[in-house]
């Protein structure tokens, strides 16, 4: 499974990609707001760091001017892939990008037959929005299932990636279902590694080792 960063926070980019967690990187609105940067200046810089897919998205709703956004975001890097809201118009302007060979996302996703028609449109990422659905207690996780067992049936490459990830198990049950890609906050990727039997463990360990008095170094 590919791990999308969800966020145009810089230092947080860096950190997970020194790791190597970051296998693409996925920015909307919303967070090119909260970052406080300029959407060109801040969607280059990540560019500079990730190698892998970089979604920025157009703001405009009328498929010409999605277009034409696109075909600027594009300039930024070889990287980019550009995001759509999933409208008639967005399928529309998914289907003229992708025609030119440009990665388009399509995201705010809600429902497999959505996600049906963003892969006839050419869509290289559907972005279903789990959280959301949760949050209008809608079952988020039977959504990833239905797109993953329509896709199957009919090889569609479209990857799915699993968007409005808010908890770990949003990320198990995302792997565990076959999304391609998840998108994930940076604080839900760091808190996977938690266990407490990992942290027992390890004190344990530590415990017995400083027992016995011995060093390696
Ligand atoms: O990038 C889109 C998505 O992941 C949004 O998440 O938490 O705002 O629903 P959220």
């Amino acid at each position: 499974m590919k791990f999308f960063v969800d966020t145009a926070e810089i230092d947080q980019i860096k950190e997970l990609n020194d790791l190597g967690m970051v296998d693409g990187v996925t920015t909307n609105p919303s967070l090119i707001k909260k970052s406080g940067r300029d959407i060109i200046e801040v969607t280059k810089e990540i560019c500079s760091i990730v190698d892998g897919p970089v979604s920025a998205e157009v703001t405009s709703t009328e498929a010409d001017t999605m277009i034409a956004e696109g075909r600027k975001l594009v300039t930024i890097a070889k990287n980019i892939a550009v995001k759509v809201p999933l409208t008639w118009d967005g399928l529309r302007a998914c289907k003229t990008l992708s025609s030119e060979g440009h990665m388009v996302n399509v995201t705010l996703c809600f429902s497999a037959n959505q996600a049906l028609l963003a892969a006839k449109a050419g869509a290289t990422f559907i972005s279903p929005f789990i959280g959301r659905l949760d949050d209008i207690n809608l079952d988020g996780m039977q959504l990833i299932e239905d797109i993953r067992e329509i896709y199957d049936n009919y090889d569609f490459e479209t990857q799915i990636l699993a968007a409005s990830i808010r908890t770990v198990n949003h990320a198990l049950e995302s792997a565990r279902i076959g999304a391609d890609v998840m998108t994930a906050p940076p604080a839900v990727i760091k808190s996977m590694i938690n266990h407490p039997l990992t942290d027992k463990g390890l004190a344990a360990f530590l415990e017995d080792i400083k027992f016995t008095k011995q060093k390696i170094l």
